[in-house]
């Protein structure tokens, strides 16, 4: 399997733990494509408002490199423009697990990607609210809330693979056993925090 196959395993097996009837469906995709004119005419808005708030915050300040921020606009605009268009596929799971792996490897953190998305859904939930139904504004929101989570999931999910793949080069371990490792290290050591937690 090349990478992009991997990768597409990891996304599928991803979706498939999940309960079918909790994932992101067609209707879902369809309450945010409701509200695409909304996004698209708040976009640089919204770009220039979520950087503003990244710079204004040191922790989050720190990831940037000099002058990096209109590269980041840009990729940003370019997000927008994808999500609220769709379609939502395999394809773009795929893009957004690569996507979020390489915000870890900068120091990104699930916090700091997880109300980003957060800020973003307010943002075009609260415009749309004055020209689209209460229902409509709810239904984007859940939709919202489940892409985010799933995006969050699947990054997740790529990333566990990234890191067996990096401490397998690194240690010259087999990633499988690595991930082994990990797996019974992991249960002995919680085993350890119950003891010590309750
Ligand atoms: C709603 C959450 C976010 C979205 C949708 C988003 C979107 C994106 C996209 C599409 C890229 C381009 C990836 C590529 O090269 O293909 C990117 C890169 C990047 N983003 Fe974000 N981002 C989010 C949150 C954040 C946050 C919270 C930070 C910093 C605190 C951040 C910092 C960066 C950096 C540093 C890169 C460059 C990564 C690299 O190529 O080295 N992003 N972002």
């Amino acid at each position: 399997m090349n990478l992009k196959e991997t990768l597409l395993a990891i996304v599928r097996q991803t979706l498939e733990e999940a309960p079918p009837q909790t994932l992101f469906r067609p209707e879902d995709e369809a309450a945010i494509l409701k509200v695409k004119d909304v996004a698209l005419q708040a976009k640089e808005e919204m770009v220039k408002g979520f950087y503003d708030t990244l710079f204004s915050h040191p922790k989050t300040a720190q990831v940037f490199r000099e002058g990096e921020r209109p590269a980041r606009e840009k990729t940003l605009e370019g997000w927008i423009e994808r999500t609220f268009s769709g379609p939502i596929d395999e394809e773009y799971w795929l893009l957004e697990a690569a996507t979020g792996v390489m915000h870890l490897s900068r120091g990104v953190t699930f916090a700091q990607g997880g109300v980003m998305f957060s800020w973003i859904g307010e943002q075009v939930a609260r415009r749309a609210s004055s020209s689209f139904s209460p229902e409509d504004v709810l239904a984007f929101s859940l939709a919202w809330s489940k892409l985010t989570a799933l995006i969050l999931g699947v990054t997740q999910a790529a990333a566990g693979f990234a890191m067996m793949q990096a401490i397998g080069q690194g240690s010259g371990l087999e990633p499988a056993l690595v991930q082994r490792l990990a797996a019974q290290g992991m249960s002995e050591l919680v085993e350890g925090w119950r003891a010590s937690l309750r």
